[in-house]
């Protein structure tokens, strides 16, 4: 069972048969309805890149749950174990290297076309064979995103549609197509006014590709349980 919920932007838990992952944990993003750092223990915390708007309350929430690891590339992973002053919290990686986390979890930074402060930005497939959850991160259309499917079989993607700084609705369509997963859910959209891509051009592109996919859309703090 996978059980995703959404707090708004790039922001999400994650639940993979209790495993339970957060990634890009801007909390107090303006769309959340709680500002509140969750009472939820994630057992790891993934940050795509370090824009504020995704690295959001990674620190806060380290503090409050004392067991939750880091995985991010290997930059931003080093200066967050700095800050928290416990290496041993943090897994730094890089991008296509597969990192096994025990019982057959395993995490994948990607490819993102994208920037970041440090390191490289990436998006990241997370999970296990067969229920692989890949989140884009901030990036542009790319054909990686055909390889990351074909590889991982992702069943879900977490996809940028708002535009401006990421891909718009129709290259967020191109890029499930590409990936082909069974449920695709659309984010980094609407926080702020420059990114406008919308869930329902998401959609229109959708059917003009016919992209055989079940599109989720989610309102923020909304969770869905998906049965794969
Ligand atoms: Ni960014
Ligand atoms: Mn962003």
């Amino acid at each position: 069972m996978i059980k995703i919920k959404w707090f708004g932007h790039a922001a999400f838990s994650v639940n993979i048969d209790g495993k339970i992952f957060y990634v890009d944990p801007w909390i107090k993003n303006p769309l959340n309805p709680s500002k509140e750092i969750p009472d939820e223990a994630p057992d790891y915390i993934i940050v795509t890149h370090d824009h504020g708007d995704h690295i959001g309350e990674t620190i806060d929430i380290m503090k409050k749950h004392n067991k939750s690891k880091l995985i991010a590339i290997y930059e931003i992973a080093s200066n967050i174990a700095k800050e928290i002053k416990a290496q041993e919290r943090v897994i730094g990686a890089n991008i296509g290297g597969p990192i096994d986390l025990g019982d057959g979890y395993r995490v994948i930074l990607t490819v993102a076309h994208h920037s970041s402060e440090m390191g490289n930005a990436t998006g990241v497939v997370f999970g296990k064979e067969g229920k692989y959850v890949y989140h884009a991160g901030d990036t542009g259309l790319t054909y990686d995103m055909k390889l990351i499917g074909e590889l991982y079989k992702p069943v879900v993607a977490l996809i940028p549609i708002g535009g401006h700084f990421t891909m718009g609705p129709m290259e967020a369509a191109c890029a499930t197509q590409m990936i082909n997963p069974k449920y695709v859910i659309p984010m980094h959209y609407k926080t702020f006014p420059i990114i406008t891509g919308s869930p329902e051009e998401f959609k229109k592109h959708l059917d003009e590709l016919k992209v055989k996919v079940e599109l989720i859309i989610l309102k923020p703090g909304e969770e869905v349980k998906l049965e794969v």
